[in-house]
């Protein structure tokens, strides 16, 4: 795997990579989330090729980029082992140098969801994924459909931007007792954890009820929100039934979908979600 921090030798080596690559775009701290998606990437292209960026861009000032975990190592023996050709890691600097001043703003979609609760959130996604799209040139770019509303402006920029690429949703990967992956999860201690475990738990329900045939957003909400009330540990942000692409509510659930959760536990931020059957 050729490592590299700056553009002048990505432009140079992304030639040698052939017409057909994948991009794995993270923020490093790679657990087995990241893994399905390598693997995946792997299997459906030629090429394959990972970032590790933690964006200052996409976190507010009063959130955890500072304390965000760097895992740079064992990040890259993951990545070899799954058989990455290339892995650009740039520095802030690199992506954002003095004077670099435009945003990319994905109106409407960047508002909803982890959007109303993070202001800038996913104009500093969009901004920084545009960039990357821009010097890779991926055929195909892979993402976990955990970061749902991720995904949703992610898709909407790439239908408005006209980026000639696959945008690849990946299954959510789960601890066996249902916690979704994710690299905050190491942040929480034994106790919030196993309080944090209220969020799939909760969505269990929901896809329990719709698979009986509930389909009323209301009815749900009010079912899941007795649930959640019972663990006052879980701080609710939203809980939320709503058009996967638009992230619009809907009045009653249908197959697809997005019903999507966030809450902290202690000082640690969750999110998680399931697309109804
Ligand atoms: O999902 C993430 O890890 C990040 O938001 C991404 C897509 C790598 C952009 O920084």
């Amino acid at each position: 795997m050729q490592i590299i921090h700056t553009i002048a030798e990505l432009r140079h080596i992304r030639p040698t990579l052939g017409p057909e690559l994948a991009l794995v775009p993270t923020m490093g701290a790679l657990h087995e989330g990241h893994r399905s998606l390598l693997h995946r990437a792997r299997k459906e292209c030629a090429a394959v090729a990972a970032t590790i960026f933690v964006n200052p861009l996409q976190f507010a000032p009063t959130e955890d980029l500072a304390r965000y975990p760097r895992t740079f190592e064992a990040d890259c023996y993951m990545l070899e082992a799954e058989g990455v050709d290339l892995l650009f890691a740039p520095t802030p600097a690199e992506m954002y140098p003095a004077g670099n001043t435009t945003i990319l703003h994905v109106r409407e979609v960047e508002d909803r969801l982890d959007g109303a609760s993070r202001p800038g959130h996913f104009a500093g996604v969009a901004t920084v994924v545009a960039k990357l799209f821009n010097l890779i040139a991926p055929t195909h770019a892979f993402f976990g459909q955990k970061d749902a509303a991720q995904l949703a402006v992610l898709r909407q920029m790439v239908r408005d931007l006209n980026f000639n690429l696959e945008l690849i949703a990946c299954p959510t990967i789960r601890d066996p007792d249902g916690l979704a992956l994710s690299s905050r999860n190491r942040y929480l201690t034994l106790e919030e954890r196993s309080h944090a475990l209220l969020l799939s738990r909760t969505l269990r329900h929901i896809e329990a009820r719709l698979d009986e045939g509930v389909r009323s957003s209301g009815v749900l909400f009010a079912e899941a929100h007795e649930l959640l009330k019972a663990d006052p540990t879980v701080t609710l942000d939203y809980l939320a039934i709503v058009d996967p692409d638009t992230l619009v509510p809907v009045a009653s659930a249908t197959p697809g979908t997005l019903i999507a959760i966030a809450a902290s536990v202690g000082t640690t931020r969750l999110i998680d979600n399931l697309l109804a059957p």
